[in-house]
């Protein structure tokens, strides 16, 4: 019957993977609901790492069952690789099922993107590069190819023909690029559709079962608030709904189901790819951050901008989620700075002061953080066992983060491994 929904709250990396997998322990049932392989969920368990990009991170659990919903854009390929990686490690994906409405990333879309992106020139996103914009396109155009028809040869080469034949067009003639040979991509693909065959099923089904059965459920977020394609910084976003509310939209269930939400946080902010950054640093304490936190993407290496933590981008998320909770993760990495900034406010070039995320980058632009400034922390806080054992510094600095975005934070995050977590 519980049925919780972990979303991220910044600019995507702020820890989701480890707060999932903890989650996940008690949960029957984990889904995937939106995006695809352009995150990247980290888990460390005993100090072994896994980096999960499609596969939800119940599949760390033997007996859980894992989803992938008809929201999420499905790259074979990659799925595939995934897969053998995980068996190789002798995890078990015995318990992994997708829907057959999810779209197929196929080899167009990741070219396209990159043809896409280029022709931007220098006011690219700084996508992913693995299609998963285009994908999306043709699932709103009405022309993609599903996870149905990936495992039906006949409609997947027919399909292949109607919908390539439109994307060599496309390729050759707009952007000066190189065809796809269709009968290449058909052989390729018909082989991952027998491969993915005995995964495929109904995702809505199985969750809204799972649910009356009272089962435990953990939706899965990727991405997060601030790249949400309507409520992110756009058109600096990704192309999904990564909010709470795409949970149900993206797996095939209603509202009813969803008993709580969790926001995931950073003791600061960090973004990969392009677009605005209201309290990015470009300093050593920003470099500080970034090596002490490793902060590189899980999915493309990328370094990761970073900033302090901004309240009023959390704020937005606690309203557009309806966040019963937070996590905040890396609160570790904050050690050895004297002085601690948040951004509490945003003062527009008129003067005037909002606690609001603009809607638009227009509004957005020659906005200056207001910072509110706190005593930092040098103690190594990752062996804590408590939130009380923290120090003082630490504690006043979290209890304000919960006053200024007006959310209770109920777990504190003090490393990587799924034990390093303070519950509250
Ligand atoms: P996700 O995309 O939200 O799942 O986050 P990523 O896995 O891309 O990036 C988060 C990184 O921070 C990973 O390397 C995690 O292992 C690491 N991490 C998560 N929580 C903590 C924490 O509390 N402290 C530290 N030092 N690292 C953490
Ligand atoms: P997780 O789940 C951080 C960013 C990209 C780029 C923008 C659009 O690991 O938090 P896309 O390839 O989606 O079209 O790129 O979105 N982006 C992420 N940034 N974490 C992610 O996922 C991201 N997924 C996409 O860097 O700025
Ligand atoms: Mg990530």
């Amino acid at each position: 019957m519980p049925a919780n929904i972990v979303v991220g709250t910044q600019w995507g990396d702020e820890g989701k993977g480890k707060i999932i997998d903890i989650i996940s322990s008690r949960a029957d049932v984990v889904v995937r609901s939106q995006g695809g392989n352009n995150a990247g969920h980290t888990v460390v368990n005993n100090g072994e790492v896994y980096k999960l990009h499609l596969i939800p991170s119940g599949i760390l659990y033997p007996d859980t069952l894992c989803l992938i919903g008809a929201g999420v854009v499905l790259d074979p390929k990659d799925f595939i690789s995934e897969l053998d990686n995980l068996e190789s490690r002798g995890i078990s994906t015995a318990n992994l099922k997708v829907d057959p409405r999810a779209h197929i990333v196929m080899p167009w879309h990741i070219a396209l993107d990159g043809l896409s992106e280029a022709f931007r020139g220098g006011k690219d996103i700084g996508t992913t590069k693995r299609g998963i914009g285009p994908t999306y396109m043709d699932k709103y155009e009405r022309c993609g190819i599903r996870m149905y028809d990936l495992v039906h040869p006949d409609v997947l080469a027919e399909k292949i023909q109607s919908t390539g034949r439109l994307k060599n067009k496309i390729i050759t003639e707009v952007y000066g690029g190189e065809p796809f040979d269709l009968g290449a991509v058909t052989a390729e693909y018909t082989e991952y559709g027998k491969r993915l065959l005995p995964f495929v099923d109904d995702v809505s089904v199985l969750t809204f079962d799972a649910d009356k059965a009272g089962k435990t459920i953990m939706f899965e977020g990727a991405q997060a608030t601030l790249l949400d394609i309507d409520f992110g910084t756009y058109p600096y976003v990704t192309s999904s709904h990564p909010l709470s509310a795409g949970v149900c939209v993206g797996t095939g269930v209603g509202p009813k189901v969803i008993t709580n939400i969790i926001g995931v946080a950073k003791a600061y902010t960090t973004r990969v790819g392009k677009g605005p950054f209201p309290t990015e640093l470009d300093d050593e304490i920003g470099d500080q951050i970034r090596n002490v936190g490793g902060e590189f993407g899980t999915t493309t290496g990328r370094p990761r901008r970073t900033g302090w933590f901004d309240a009023v981008i959390v704020r937005h998320s606690v309203r557009v989620n309806g966040l019963d909770s937070l996590a905040i993760n890396k609160l570790d990495t904050l050690a050895g700075i004297d002085t601690l900034k948040v951004c509490v406010a945003y003062k527009r070039p008129d003067g005037t002061v909002t606690e609001n995320f603009p809607p638009t980058l227009e509004e957005l632009e020659g906005c200056e953080p207001v910072y509110e400034e706190f005593p930092g922390f040098n103690e190594d806080i990752s062996k804590c066992a408590s939130f009380d054992e923290l120090p003082e510094n630490c504690k006043k600095y979290i209890t304000r983060l919960e006053e200024l975005v007006g959310c209770r934070v109920g777990m504190v995050g003090i490393g990587p491994d799924r034990a390093q977590i303070l519950e509250r």
